[in-house]
């Protein structure tokens, strides 16, 4: 078997998979998320370490009951985070996050240094807050102190590959959501960090992301019961590990994904590095050597959540999804925009917010529920209409705890537009870690060969297209677009 470990937000998850992809163990450990002001968002890189050890120590244990070999381990991880280490190898602080936005400032700063077209051809997408790079400014601004100590930085799950085989290393798919990575070149680009005045230095060595980066220290076999010398494979951020699970492929750039998780997810592979020229979406490279369009749209899962848990906490998902389903699809309908956390595509505004608006007497629960379902589903059309022109996707393969849902899926597929697809089953981010250790554990040849092994088939969903409705709410949704911009600054 080889081993995927994810290094997700709110814990880290460990599978193993046989030669044809079933998951024979796994085992998972959470961690906190740390909040010590609004708009930060932050994890000790300790507590990274001891969950995945643990849930190394556990997986190890059922391998042994099972009689079953660990041949590889793959990593993956949530993208764009800092840990910060000294020249010992030491973590000076916290981690600040993917969904951390302190850095308005420095993204200011970044798009003075480098003009935003320059950056987009070089790196495949504009300065964004969450990004790693602007964190690094962060630290030299406002903790001077830490910041003369600093002698690297690591992305989260490349931390992790250095506490388990003492190598600093990492991979294009998560090295490309640093900010300051050449796409094609898949180098770090030294006149981006030259214009800020940072050394490449600081920047782990980018190796292929199904390369064997090191073997397992001593030690860590000792402590978790794995094999000593166990290869550790590079892996890819959690999005292109969990394309490659779905078989997302850039040799076939006909099939994407979209997940309706907390946040909504659209995923394009490209056989070609195509950036959206406004960098509206970011185009990060995938995980098998290709490349691959990403839209996030903040709201999705996470707005109905919202709703329950914040405005209707007594009302189960299962009704308020009912409610919402019994409402004809009417032009008199409310509208909802889904910006409670901001947009990231394709608006790239943190301070957006949402609304819902044309409410009447006639309204009820169910007609704000269904304005909420539709309003996610527009907004994930509006990434797509981003990403169109840049991708030939014709099938999405749909995954997240919303797509489990017939109406909300359908809504989904009306507004984008294409086939959608349920997978038979829905592997993720670690299974995709553990595929991309496939070839270094022997099992396959090539990644390539892997994938179309493992692909996974899907079932049609049917979408719901309730003409003239949709139009009259896209029209509304679209033009209602810049007040709430205006009303939240
Ligand atoms: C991608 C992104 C998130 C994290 C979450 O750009 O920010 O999907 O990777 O883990």
């Amino acid at each position: 078997v080889t081993l995927g470990l994810d290094l997700g937000t709110s814990g880290v998850k460990v599978v193993a998979l046989n030669a044809q992809g079933q998951v024979v163990a796994h085992s998972t450990r959470t961690y906190p998320l740390l909040t010590p002001r609004a708009g930060w968002t932050e994890q000790r890189p300790q507590d990274w370490k001891d969950a995945s050890l643990d849930a190394l120590r556990e997986i190890a244990g059922h391998l042994q009951v099972l009689g079953a070999v660990p041949l590889a381990l793959g990593l993956s991880g949530q993208m764009h985070g800092a840990v910060f280490l000294d020249a010992q190898g030491d973590v000076i602080r916290p981690a600040p996050l993917w969904n951390d936005q302190r850095t308005a400032a420095q993204v200011e700063r970044i798009e003075r240094a480098v003009p935003r077209a320059d950056l987009i051809a070089r790196t495949g997408n504009r300065a964004v807050t969450g990004f790693q790079l602007p964190k690094i400014l962060w630290l030299r601004d406002e903790e001077p102190a830490a910041f003369a100590r600093l002698a690297h930085v690591l992305l989260p799950k490349d931390y992790l590959g250095y506490v388990l085989t003492g190598v600093m290393a990492t991979e294009p798919s998560d090295a490309s959501g640093v900010g300051a990575l050449h796409l094609s070149r898949r180098a770090w680009d030294t006149e981006v960090l030259d214009a800020l005045n940072l050394p490449a230095h600081l920047f782990p060595e980018v190796v292929k992301s199904s390369d064997v980066t090191g073997v397992l220290r001593a030690d860590v076999a000792a402590l978790t019961g794995l094999p000593t010398n166990l290869p550790v494979v590079a892996g890819g951020g959690d999005n292109a590990a969990a394309g490659i699970a779905l078989g997302l492929s850039s040799a076939r750039p006909d099939l994407g994904s979209v997940s309706l998780g907390t946040s909504g997810v659209l995923f394009a592979p490209l056989a070609q590095a195509t950036p959206d020229p406004e960098g509206r979406v970011h185009l990060f490279a995938h995980a098998d050597g290709g490349y691959h369009l990403l839209g996030v749209t903040l709201s999705c899962a996470g707005a109905l959540q919202w709703l329950r848990d914040k405005v209707c906490p007594e009302v189960s998902f299962e009704t308020l999804l009912a409610e919402a389903q019994q409402v004809p699809a009417e032009p008199g309908n409310p509208v909802f925009l889904p910006y409670l956390a901001g947009e990231r595509s394709p608006h790239m505004d943190p301070d957006l917010r949402g609304a819902w608006l044309g409410l009447s007497l006639a309204h009820g629960r169910g007609h704000l529920s269904r304005a909420l379902l539709e309003g996610t589903a527009f907004a994930l059309a509006d990434t797509y209409g981003v990403m169109r022109p840049l991708t030939q996707v014709t099938t999405f393969l749909a995954t997240g705890g919303g797509a489990r849902n017939d109406f909300w899926l359908g809504l989904v597929a009306g507004a984008l537009g294409r086939h959608v697809e349920r997978p038979a089953h829905e592997p993720g981010a670690a299974d995709g870690a553990a595929i991309l250790a496939m070839p270094a554990a022997g099992l396959y040849p090539d990644l390539t060969s892997a994938m179309q092994a493992l692909r996974t088939v899907g079932t049609p969903v049917a979408p719901l297209q309730s003409v003239p409705a949709y139009h009259h709410h896209i029209a509304a949704f679209t033009q209602l677009y810049p007040r709430t911009t205006a009303t939240a600054k």
